[in-house]
């Protein structure tokens, strides 16, 4: 048994700012910053509640889902609007929700991969409970749906005097919708975390996200290949049966570490780093969008997602679509 995802939805702000632009406001270049990250612009001011507004109403709409179908909302962001209530509250205001649960999942860039498992396994849940799992349909019509969205909101957490971390962070959201299915799709997974390195990637109150990008560039690469290997171990998928990757997107040399480490062909990761930069939580749902747009997502496809972040946390799901 598993989860399927019905539909898709992202949200970028309109504001760009290119290399150039921070060039001006740092001793840095274009060059240097596309050579050293793959980011050629990133997109910034747009709140976290606005960004999963936007993204979650399109992921309902292409998926057809009335509001009131909606069981649960899960918002993974390290950047909520207030620090209560939740922001997952705003937005279910925003898209009229009315009394589905709610709550905000923080576990950094990981965000997104931990809530898409969380999900998956209440949907189980759920249907085990209802004493639906003998049914023989393969999809439940009129079934109720989770709706997860990664968004976060960094510009205002970002030092625009820091060349350390100005050149890669931005704001963006996206959005799936999720229903059960009785086919098995979650395939395997990995949840994981090394508190020892929070102090490597942290943001305090009222003040500005630090980090030391050379240490959290060693510990994602090495953690992010392990974690994949292992969930790949556990679903019986050898590296060259995966069709898609849609890791987090944080700077292009990381991932195009990971993909040697794991020896997954980098063509097959759909990488959206270079207009959006890396807005956290948002970065696998972009991924998987432009995914879909470019018709990799077909039924069947093994697709991996994984995402590491602030913590550090990581996580993979490995899903047959
Ligand atoms: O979502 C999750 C979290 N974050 C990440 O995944 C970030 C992981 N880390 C990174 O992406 C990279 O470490 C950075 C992009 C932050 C930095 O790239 P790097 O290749 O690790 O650079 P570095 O810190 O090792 O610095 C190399 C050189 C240094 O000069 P020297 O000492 O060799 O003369 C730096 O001073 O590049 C210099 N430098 C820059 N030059 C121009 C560092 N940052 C910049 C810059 N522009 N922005």
């Amino acid at each position: 048994m598993g989860a399927r995802v019905i539909g898709i939805g992202t949200a970028l702000p309109d504001q760009v700012v290119t290399n150039d632009d921070l060039a001006q406001m740092m001793d840095t270049s274009d060059q240097w910053i596309r050579e050293r990250t793959g980011i050629h612009e990133r997109r910034i001011g747009m709140p976290t509640s606005t960004l999963g507004i936007k993204s979650g109403r399109t992921a309902m709409a292409m998926a057809g889902v009335s509001p009131n179908e909606i069981e649960l909302l899960i918002l993974s962001t390290s950047t909520p609007d207030q620090l209560m209530p939740g922001t997952a509250a705003a937005i279910s205001e925003g898209l009229a929700l009315g009394s589905c649960g709610i709550f905000d999942l923080n576990a950094a860039c990981a965000g997104f991969t931990y809530g898409f498992v969380v999900a998956s396994c209440i949907l189980n849940a759920q249907s085990a409970q209802s004493g639906s799992a003998q049914s023989t349909q393969s999809t439940q019509s009129g079934s109720k749906k989770v709706l997860l969205i990664g968004a976060d909101s960094l510009s205002p957490v970002t030092d625009w005097t820091d060349r350390g971390t100005a050149i890669l962070f931005s704001d963006g959201g996206g959005a799936v919708v999720l229903e059960h299915t009785y086919e098995d799709t979650l395939l395997g997974w990995n949840l994981g975390s090394n508190a020892k390195h929070r102090d490597i990637l942290y943001c305090d109150h009222g003040s500005h996200i630090k980090m030391e990008g050379r240490e959290v560039f060693k510990v994602a690469v090495r953690a992010v290949s392990d974690s994949i290997l292992q969930a790949l171990d556990q679903a019986g998928i050898s590296p060259d049966d995966v069709d898609v990757l849609l890791p987090h997107q944080a700077n292009i040399r990381i991932i195009e570490a990971i993909c040697k480490r794991t020896n997954i062909d980098m063509n097959k990761s759909h990488n959206v780093i270079s207009y959006t930069g890396n807005n956290s939580s948002a970065t696998i749902p972009l991924s998987m969008w432009q995914a879909y747009e470019s018709g990799a997502l077909k039924p069947g496809s093994i697709v991996v997602m994984t995402g590491f972040g602030a913590g550090m946390t990581w996580a993979t799901a490995v899903v047959r679509w």
